[in-house]
């Protein structure tokens, strides 16, 4: 069972922020596959290796879009990124160490997280997008 599926609500009118949703759905989905398949250390520090990476690339996309077009809810936007990002580093950091392991509790975590930003956050600088012709 997927941990997340991807519909039309999770629309944010923007196809390139849509496409990498997608992309960062099917990456949290196939970590939580793994995990729950009770894949080893290696073939799960790969897959988060790659949710990580993408993320990033991810978060960067939109904050550049937000300078481009002077968004005006960027700060707290950025922040809610940052936030994450500092939060998976510390987990990535400990479980790449041995000190932590992927359990439901976060794959949970993460899902919830990443369902409230994209209906409430990315939506909200979406909206904005199209007001100004990017869609
Ligand atoms: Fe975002
Ligand atoms: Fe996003």
């Amino acid at each position: 069972m997927s941990l997340l599926t991807w519909s039309s609500v999770f629309s944010v009118g923007v196809k390139d922020i849509d496409d990498q949703h997608k992309k960062l759905v099917d990456l949290a989905n196939q970590l939580n596959d793994a995990m729950r398949a009770g894949q080893g250390k290696d073939v799960l520090g790969k897959v988060l290796n790659e949710l990580v990476d993408y993320t990033v690339y991810h978060f960067g996309f939109e904050e550049k879009l937000m300078d481009k077009h002077q968004y005006p809810n960027q700060a707290a936007h950025k922040e809610e990124h940052k936030k994450l990002v500092g939060e998976v580093a510390a987990f990535k950091g400990k479980f790449d160490k041995g000190d932590a392991a992927l359990t439901s509790e976060i794959m949970n975590f993460l899902r919830d997280w990443l369902t409230k930003h994209i209906l409430q956050t990315d939506k909200l600088f979406g909206k904005d997008l199209n007001a100004k012709g990017v869609h």
